[in-house]
């Protein structure tokens, strides 16, 4: 066992932070407020090669580990959580679902936009009445022959108001469940695809999160992601992989809390003394650097097991569960050792709190991830790799 990051790793981790420190931060609690979304610091995180980092470089892509794309989210998340799920669902939804199981005309055609950071892409699963339960597909995508004809409502899309391309799941066959789902590659400029209003979010407010209605949209059959009926256990392998994003991201922002409310406890004094001398301070700094320490090692396993080609269904579920409630717990004491200060959105830690909330929702609820582990227990899949 080696717990040392590579040269490489500590090269792109140094480089994350000093692009979140410097040219992220500044910027961002006003971005926050008005909802303002980031175009130039995603088009600058295009430039710095951080929206296709594993694709490979014959696309145009950075050809990097799961654990490099780890380490990047984290340092982003430690500032701008909608800098850092714009990245996220770009990298490990779209680009890899498309990589990884997309034909050579498909990744030819979209991965180099979607690597550069050019285009964005967006993942279309939920549904108003499909979130959790997401086999429960209301969106119909009609086989016309040399073409499928799409119908419905997806909600709560990420990047939804700029992405150029969606994978669209929708149901085909409905008599045959989950196995009847096709994945489909939508433009966004095809005829029928309509934008509704931008989501007024608790957290990560300046990404832009829509819901979309397609209406007649004429998909040509190469659009179409894998075997006919291939969709959900696209959408569930492409999640598997999405959920280590996520718990890095979630990763991150544990993290930043903990730096900001330790450094703030330092400077801080109360009854004489810095507060990080009072036990009761000290205990709160205590808990949260355990509890970080172990999401850490969590999240770069589910990381290594995918860059091991191991399975890590399990082990990115747990990742995500533990780090998103790490994030979640973490976040509210950071404001409380701010006191006061925590409070307003000067000192950063309140946004850092709002923007936890939905690493507990999205790709998979808390509860989702519990399911997706209890099965994996219950076919006694290994604890550890074997
Ligand atoms: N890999 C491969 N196949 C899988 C799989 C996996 N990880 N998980 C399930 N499947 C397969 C099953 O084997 C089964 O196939 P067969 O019929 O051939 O046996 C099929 O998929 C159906 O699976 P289940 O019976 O397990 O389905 P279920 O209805 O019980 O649901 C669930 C399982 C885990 C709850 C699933 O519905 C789920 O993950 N729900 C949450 C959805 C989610 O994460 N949404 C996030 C939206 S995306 C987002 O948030 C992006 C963003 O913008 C930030």
């Amino acid at each position: 066992m080696n717990f040392q990051l590579s040269e490489e790793h500590l090269a792109v981790q140094a480089v994350a932070r000093e692009f979140a420190q410097k040219e992220l931060k500044p910027g961002v609690i006003e971005r926050d407020s008005k909802m303002e979304y980031p175009y130039e610091q995603i088009k600058r995180m295009g430039e710095l090669g951080f929206m296709g980092m594993m694709v490979s470089p014959e696309y145009g892509g950075g050809g990097m580990d799961t654990l490099s794309y780890v380490l990047a989210m984290e340092e982003i998340s430690k500032v701008d959580n909608s800098c850092s799920v714009i990245m996220s669902v770009n990298n490990s939804l779209v680009c890899w679902g498309l990589e990884t199981f997309g034909t050579a005309e498909q990744k030819n055609k979209y991965l180099p936009k979607l690597a550069s950071g050019e285009w964005l892409g967006s993942f279309c699963l939920s549904e108003p009445e499909a979130g959790s339960d997401a086999t429960s597909q209301s969106t119909t995508a009609v086989d016309m022959g040399d073409h499928y004809l799409l119908n419905g409502t997806k909600n709560w899309i990420t990047s939804g108001g700029t992405s150029k391309i969606h994978l669209v799941m929708a149901q085909t066959h409905p008599e045959l469940g989950s196995r009847g789902i096709n994945c489909l590659i939508v433009e966004t400029s095809s005829p029928g695809v309509a934008i509704g209003a931008k989501e007024d979010k608790l957290g990560i407010r300046s990404s832009d999160t829509h819901t979309i209605m397609y209406t007649d949209v004429v998909v040509p059959k190469e659009n179409r992601i894998g075997e006919d009926g291939f969709g959900f256990k696209f959408a569930m392998k492409t999640l598997g992989g999405g959920r280590i994003g996520i718990a890095a991201q979630a990763l991150g922002i544990a993290g930043g809390a903990y730096e900001l409310a330790l450094g703030y406890s330092k400077q801080r004094t109360t009854f004489g003394k810095p507060i990080n001398q009072h036990q009761a301070i000290a205990f709160k700094l205590a808990d949260m650097a355990t509890e970080i320490e172990a999401a850490k090692l969590m999240v770069y396993r589910a990381a290594w097991l995918k860059d091991q080609h191991q399975d890590y269904t399990a082990a990115s579920a747990m990742a995500k569960l533990f780090a998103s409630e790490v994030a979640m717990r973490h976040s509210v004491e950071a404001v409380q050792i701010h006191g006061g200060y925590g409070f307003v959105k000067e000192y950063h830690v309140e946004r850092l709190m709002r923007d936890a909330k939905i690493t507990q929702i999205y790709e998979g609820t808390s509860e989702v991830q519990r399911i997706v582990i209890s099965r994996e227990i219950s076919n006694d899949k290994p604890y550890l790799p074997a």
